[in-house]
């Protein structure tokens, strides 16, 4: 469905050489990947590591400097067609969701955006209030969130209306770019299990990117591990065990020990 090939991206560093001019700071190097329909691919790594700057590449925001991204085998960068496809295909969620979401929007509004473009798209007439009323219900929020503004919710709540918002388009892929971080342990797991039971009702086919290996086993069917911009693993996740890459295994141990710690104190 999703394809990136050997893509390389690279930004003017602030270090200036004397002679040359700007230097070239690379972020991604040769990477790699493929999503199959309706499975979920984890991106993990550390900070710094690229995963937002593969995200922008692969939603269409950022021309890689080569290789390729292709969208049920169009390019992307290469054709209007391609972005064309790609707006229609893909949404995407982001961490932030404070400022996701315009604090003078209602939430009526902020899911209204989303419905906007499935209106342009698919040249019906939406009947906006029935269709709020439904995409709030499926994210498991009450009708009567439809009036309050961002700042009245919680951020598990707030994060479920920037889900709604973004399937009200009728995306084929949503790409979350950690956007389920910064929302307490107990909030994530009832995050993670909506986009579970989403992912099944719409048929939908998801990128996760995130810093957190416990979500890539949770949700995940593929793990990509990247390091300083280099793909280092990757495997489906119920072999990651078997990993032989140094960083995984790190990042591995920690998971493992962390584990067993809870299980001691539950
Ligand atoms: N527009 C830009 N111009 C210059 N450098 C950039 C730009 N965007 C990102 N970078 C650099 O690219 C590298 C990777 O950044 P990126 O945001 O992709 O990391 P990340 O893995 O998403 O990190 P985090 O987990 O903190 O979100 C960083 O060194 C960053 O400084
Ligand atoms: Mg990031």
């Amino acid at each position: 469905m999703l394809q990136l090939d050997k893509v390389c991206v690279s930004f003017r560093s602030e270090r200036q050489d004397k002679i040359f001019g700007h230097t070239r700071q690379q972020v991604l190097f040769d990477v790699s990947l493929k999503v199959k329909k309706g499975t979920c691919l984890g991106i993990l790594g550390e900070s710094g590591s690229g995963k937002s700057t593969m995200g922008r590449v692969i939603c269409g925001l950022l021309k890689p400097d080569t290789g390729e991204v292709m969208i049920d085998g169009t390019s992307v960068y290469a054709s209007r067609k391609g972005r064309k496809e790609l707006q229609n295909k893909l949404s995407v969620v982001f961490q932030d969701y404070t400022t996701s979401a315009n604090p003078r929007f209602r939430v009526s509004d902020v899911i209204k955006e989303g419905l906007f473009v499935r209106q342009r798209r698919e040249k019906e007439k939406l009947q906006y209030e029935k269709e709020i009323k439904k995409l709030l219900e499926l994210v498991g929020l009450s009708e009567d969130f439809a009036d309050r503004f961002p700042h009245e919710l919680s951020g598990g709540q707030l994060q479920r209306v920037c889900i709604a918002r973004a399937v009200s388009c009728n995306p084929q892929i949503v790409l979350f770019d950690e956007a389920i971080s910064s929302l307490d342990a107990h909030t994530q797991v009832q995050i993670m299990d909506l986009l579970l039971e989403l992912k099944e009702k719409l048929q939908l086919t998801y990128i996760f990117i995130t810093h957190d290996l416990t979500s890539i086993t949770y949700l995940c069917d593929d793990v990509l591990f990247l390091y300083q911009g280099h793909v280092t693993e990757y495997l489906p996740v119920d072999k990651i065990s078997q990993t032989k890459d140094q960083y995984a295994r790190k990042l591995l141990e920690s998971i493992i020990v962390f584990d067993t710690e809870e299980a001691k104190t539950v």
